[in-house]
């Protein structure tokens, strides 16, 4: 059995005055030591240090939106994956599809991005997606192999340190237009066996595969009961507590 993980993205949203009144309007939700699921948060850089301490509190962990491929040294404006573990935080984002597209990250970006935050004993949330062109035109699966080998087949055999993915087609994400529970559970048992083709059947089958695009609460209850689908990566309504509460209440079996 893989428990399920809720992820928050909150994208170059909120202040950090905001990430603790969040905070504490989610801890008035209830959410103290839920069973069900692991709860994640990726708030934006400035808000990790000061909101350790709340989300510890709360059982939440929390990650980055991005690393350096460096480690260090003079690349002005970059956050490498040692400054993200001092803060606290646990967990990074590597190549959301913003990045990809907006910042031009490629595979060879994110394997090292891959690299730094395993060096530091982070865990990696490694996003895939195609576009709507590239599933009309039936290469979805090609896209999505080659952005899973693209970036993880240096560790073919082993994979350095546990690693949790993300299925998110960009055609989904911030448009309101969620794939269905089978277009999602179809692309997310091709991960898995894309995974097994790497790293074989014992890994992919502990693998945490997140959906993320328009998860909402009302379709993630849905969503998650796929067989496959192990949780969810939420950007917009991650931003509302009580939004976030209730895709966490849809973990519920
Ligand atoms: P969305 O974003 O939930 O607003 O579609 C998801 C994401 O980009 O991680």
């Amino acid at each position: 059995m893989r428990n399920k993980i809720i992820a928050g993205n909150w994208k170059m949203n909120t202040l950090v005055q905001d990430g603790l009144a969040w905070l504490s309007d989610f801890k008035q939700l209830g959410a103290c030591g839920h069973p069900d699921a692991t709860l994640l948060l990726f708030p934006p850089f400035t808000h990790l240090h000061a909101m350790q301490d709340a989300a510890n509190q709360q059982g939440i962990f929390l990650g980055a939106q991005n690393c350096a491929s460096a480690s260090s040294g003079a690349y002005t404006g970059e956050v490498s994956a040692e400054m993200i573990k001092s803060t606290g935080a646990t967990h990074v984002l590597v190549g959301h599809s913003e990045r990809r597209q907006y910042y031009g990250e490629t595979e060879s970006t994110l394997q090292q991005k891959l690299q730094r935050v395993w060096e530091n004993g982070l865990v990696p949330v490694y996003c895939v997606g195609e576009t709507l062109e590239q599933r009309e035109t039936g290469r979805a699966r090609d896209v999505i192999a080659s952005q899973l080998h693209g970036a993880l087949g240096l560790w073919k055999g082993k994979l350095p340190g546990p690693l949790i993915l993300a299925y998110e087609p960009v055609w989904a994400i911030g448009t309101g237009k969620t794939a269905t529970q089978d277009q999602a559970q179809e692309m997310h048992a091709f991960i898995r066996m894309e995974m097994q083709e790497l790293f074989g059947k014992e890994t992919a089958a502990h693998l945490p595969i997140l959906y993320g695009g328009s998860v909402k609460p009302d379709n993630a209850k849905s969503l998650f009961s796929a067989p496959d689908i192990d949780g969810g990566l939420i950007g917009g309504a991650s931003l509302k507590p009580k939004d976030f509460w209730d895709i966490l209440a849809g973990t519920e079996a």
